[in-house]
């Protein structure tokens, strides 16, 4: 994987064609609009005065062909501009969403947290629309000014002031407007988030009673992002109708001037009609640019935030494949908190864990046992000390290879919307039947599969709410079993099971143990410690005590007279017997 950075220096780099072409095609464009004036003054000065109906003629197919031509690049740059916006989309939108997906492991996610996508489509939608046409017309200003200095310096400059005047409204337009539609994006980031979060607990809202209060959370904030998008429009809106009458009114000015110079003899009436129509030329891309503005600020603002995501989640140098881990899960001091926070929900850990061994981790609620779960897995990275499978931090791994040597059943379980097998399978794309079938016989699941109504391809329906809780843990738990991944991690696993999913769950981590992984489970019942031979007491973020399960649970249990009595003791490897 290159880094996103050099990727889309490369990705501009690659349009930089399609905006070379944009611009040639603009400035011959623009060279064809100045065609229409001279036909006028050319039919004025010439055709009207020698009455020649041949040169009418001449002049006439002439400029039908000039029209046609830019007919065509006109086309054709909209064209262009259709498929940049594309490619952007095509180059951008697998990191943005690979960004996206990751940004909750990084710190607080603001809205429904779909903001970078929708970046992307209003990026693709700006290049796609007649903004960046006009952008590139803005260049041209200076020619028809020219022409219009060169028929008469008044006429060029009444032209002059008028172009410095729209330009004027222009950045007025960008300073007004930049920090309304700001706010209006975050305005809309907390109005999504409402929705999008009374759409997940849909069934809590309804049980008891709280649509409509949800409703009112969701109307304020709805009216404070019409309020900001009401006021950016206003001033956008409010300066385009001064420009559109400031043009008018230069047009008007310019014939004046002309009238009064044709009167004086300073110039021709052909002069006089087509500077008018020159400058109100050369002031429609900053009319356009108006009118497009709203949708500039926001590609643009877009844009950055874009940038933002990429760099923050940009990965330095591409990891050196290594090899499956066999024999050890080390934790040195390790400490770790959540994503974006400050402060440590687990410190201090140091254990080590030989292949075949399984460990119980238990401790009151809020102790830090998911926390310590989601350090081992590399879900939170660590903020001091290290993880290391057979040596290698897991930082140093790639993160699909570390995915297929771990195994995750966090304590809320959530699936996704697919079939059964799909989600066993952690949705590769041509899993093995066998490999699911014997992951789900693992987790003994199979037998509750086949009861489904439409067996391993049943729809689990979104977050997997087909399914009922314990249906879903188990599940998730042949997810996290699948493909005997070295170290299985499984925060809570049976909290939704009943005796006989208790008896295979100690089978499972039997088996998992007898094939030489490692298995960490973190219990509140201590029927889940049945299958362990180590045992962890976790206490407000550290560890209490490790060591093998009788002695722990023995010295756990008995009545212990003052906590600081217990020395958190820093494990030391220990050796297993097979099971
Ligand atoms: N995503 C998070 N953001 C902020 N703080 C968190 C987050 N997850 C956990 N914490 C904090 O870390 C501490 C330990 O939480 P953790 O979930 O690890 O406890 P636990 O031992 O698993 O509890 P339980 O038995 O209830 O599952 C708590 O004080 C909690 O507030
Ligand atoms: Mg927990």
């Amino acid at each position: 994987m290159t880094s996103p950075l050099k990727k889309r220096l490369s990705l501009l780099g690659s349009c930089r064609g399609a905006f070379l072409g944009v611009a040639v095609l603009s400035g011959l464009i623009n060279l064809l609009y100045l065609s229409g004036s001279i036909f006028m003054m050319e039919v004025y000065d010439r055709v009207l005065p020698s009455r020649s109906i041949p040169t009418l003629v001449g002049l006439s197919i002439i400029i039908v062909v000039l029209y046609l031509f830019q007919g065509v690049f006109d086309m054709l740059r909209g064209r262009i501009m259709a498929r940049v916006g594309a490619a952007v989309d095509e180059d951008l939108s697998q990191q943005i969403f690979q960004g996206q997906l990751k940004a909750p492991l990084k710190g607080k996610v603001e809205g429904d947290g779909q903001q970078p996508l929708r970046d992307l489509d209003q990026l693709r939608a700006f290049f796609a629309g007649g903004g960046p046409s006009a952008l590139f017309d803005l260049p041209w200003m200076p020619l028809y000014l020219f022409v219009c200095f060169a028929f008469h310096p008044w006429l060029g400059v009444a032209a002059l002031g008028g172009a410095s005047l729209l330009v004027v409204i222009t950045l007025l337009t960008e300073l007004l407007t930049k920090e309304a539609s700001k706010a209006a994006v975050s305005a809309a980031l907390v109005r999504n988030g409402i929705s999008e979060g009374a759409r997940r607990n849909a069934e809590v809202v309804q049980a008891m009673g709280m649509a409509k209060r949800v409703g009112v959370r969701w109307a304020d904030a709805n009216a404070s992002y019409l309020e900001y998008q009401q006021r950016a429009s206003d001033v956008a809106g409010g300066f385009g109708a001064m420009s559109k009458v400031l043009r008018m009114l230069l047009q008007s000015a310019v014939l004046a001037i002309g009238a009064y110079l044709v009167i004086d003899g300073q110039a021709t009436g052909g002069i006089m009609i087509a500077s008018s129509i020159l400058t109100s030329r050369a002031m429609a891309p900053v009319e356009l640019a108006i009118g497009n503005w709203k949708g500039f600020v926001s590609a643009r603002q877009g844009w950055r935030r874009l940038k933002t995501l990429l760099e923050a989640h940009a990965s330095a140098e591409e990891p050196l494949k290594l090899p499956a881990p066999r024999t050890l899960l080390t934790v040195e001091n390790a400490g770790a908190g959540a994503p974006g926070g400050q402060r440590f929900a687990v410190q201090d850990v140091a254990f080590e864990l030989k292949a075949g061994s399984g460990l119980g981790i238990i401790g009151p609620s809020a102790s830090g046992k998911s926390s310590l779960a989601r350090m081992l897995v590399g879900v939170w990275p660590t903020w001091r000390g290290k993880v290391r499978l057979d040596g290698a931090a897991l930082e140093q791994w790639l993160p699909e290879d570390l995915g297929q040597h771990i195994g995750y059943l966090p304590q809320d379980v959530e699936l996704f919307a697919g079939t059964v097998a799909q989600n066993i399978a952690r949705f590769e794309p041509n899993p093995k039947p066998e490999a699911v079938i014997e992951a789900a016989k693992s987790a003994n699941v199979h037998e509750m599969i086949l009861q489904l109504p439409d067996g391993y391809e049943t729809q689990v329906g979104e977050a997997g709410a087909a399914l009922s809780g314990g249906q879903r843990q188990r599940i998730a738990l042949a997810r996290a079993l699948y493909g005997n991944p070295f170290l299985v991690v499984l925060d809570e696993p049976n909290s939704n099971l009943d005796n006989e999913g208790e008896q295979a769950l100690t089978a499972a981590i039997m088996s998992i143990r007898a094939r030489g992984g490692i298995v960490v489970v973190i219990a509140h019942r201590p029927s889940a410690l049945a299958g362990v031979d180590l045992v962890l007491v976790m206490s407000e973020g550290r560890v209490q005590s490790f060591g093998p399960k009788e002695e722990v649970l023995s010295k756990v249990l008995r009545p212990v007279p003052a906590p600081q009595a217990i020395e958190p003791r820093v494990a030391s490897a220990i050796q297993l017997k097979a099971v």
